[in-house]
């Protein structure tokens, strides 16, 4: 857990940012959002022909991973952080009828969104912390999480509840902001810039150690060149501490 940051004053932060996101997504933000953000971070056009339009214009993804990630038909999948439901509009298509996809989000006006798009049976959107998820242990197949968990203050809470969802076997394929050096105090504490994703990134070695103590195997890592952040603050972050996009798919043992 971050001491030295607010977490009440962040969680709000939070919030303003992707309630903006959620209903003026054509603004300009720290980092980009959409369609081309995620045709260049590598969705195929297939595949987002079956995410509603409005969904997609409010995509602040950082990464794709549902290709690591091999949703099956019939699995159970939940996206934590949701947002507007991009990766689970898109994970629906992939589990088919027989599955079930449920998108995690904290900002209301996300899960408005979403709520509004949605037309599957088999697609819900709960309000929730990603920290502890409303979610039965032992009941999904599948986690996602799309540019999210580096927004939590308490990450090492975030893969424990993902661990005890998951069933024995079961995958986390996450796609997240990660620095190669440790930021400075004066990052970390301002809460704009976690709220842009560039405040709350860990260390990357700090990252693997805290999915890895969840209980949790990494087998695959890779970044993800194609994202970069927009602002002027955010790049000059990025670029002194190593900041940048990386997926990883952990699985839970037998
Ligand atoms: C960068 S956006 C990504 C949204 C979505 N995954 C996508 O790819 O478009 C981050 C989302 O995570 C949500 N979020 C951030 N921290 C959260 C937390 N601790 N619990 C639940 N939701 C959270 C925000 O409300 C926002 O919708």
């Amino acid at each position: 857990m971050v001491s030295t940051l607010d977490v009440a004053d962040l969680e709000r932060r939070v919030k303003e940012v992707y309630r903006a996101v959620a209903e003026r997504p054509h603004e300009r933000y720290h980092f980009e959002v959409g369609r081309g953000l995620a045709q260049r971070l590598g969705y195929p056009p297939d595949l987002l022909s079956h995410v509603p339009a409005e969904a997609l214009e409010s995509f602040a993804g950082v990464g794709y991973c549902l290709d690591l990630a091999r949703p099956v038909p019939g699995e159970r999948v939940l996206d934590l952080g949701s947002g507007s439901g991009t990766d689970v509009f898109a994970a629906a298509h992939l589990v088919g009828p027989t599955g079930r996809v449920i998108g995690v989000d904290m900002s209301e006006e996300q899960l408005a969104k979403a709520r509004r798009l949605r037309t599957a049976a088999n697609v819900q959107f709960l309000a929730g912390h990603i920290e502890d998820p409303p979610v039965p242990p032992g009941t999904i197949d599948l986690i996602l999480s799309n540019g999210v968990i580096n927004l939590s203050a308490d990450k090492a809470a975030v893969f424990r509840a993902a661990a005890a969802v998951l069933v024995a076997g079961g995958r986390l394929a996450i796609c997240d902001i990660v620095a190669q050096h440790p930021l400075a105090e004066h990052i970390v504490c301002d809460a704009s810039l976690w709220a842009a994703c560039v405040g709350g990134a860990a260390q990357v070695d700090e990252y693997r150690a805290l999915i890895e103590d969840a209980g949790l195997r990494i087998v695959a890592e890779r970044d993800n060149p194609g994202y970069a952040f927009r602002s002027g603050s955010a790049r000059a972050a990025t670029v002194t501490y190593g900041i940048k996009s990386t997926s990883f798919l952990a699985v839970k043992p037998r």
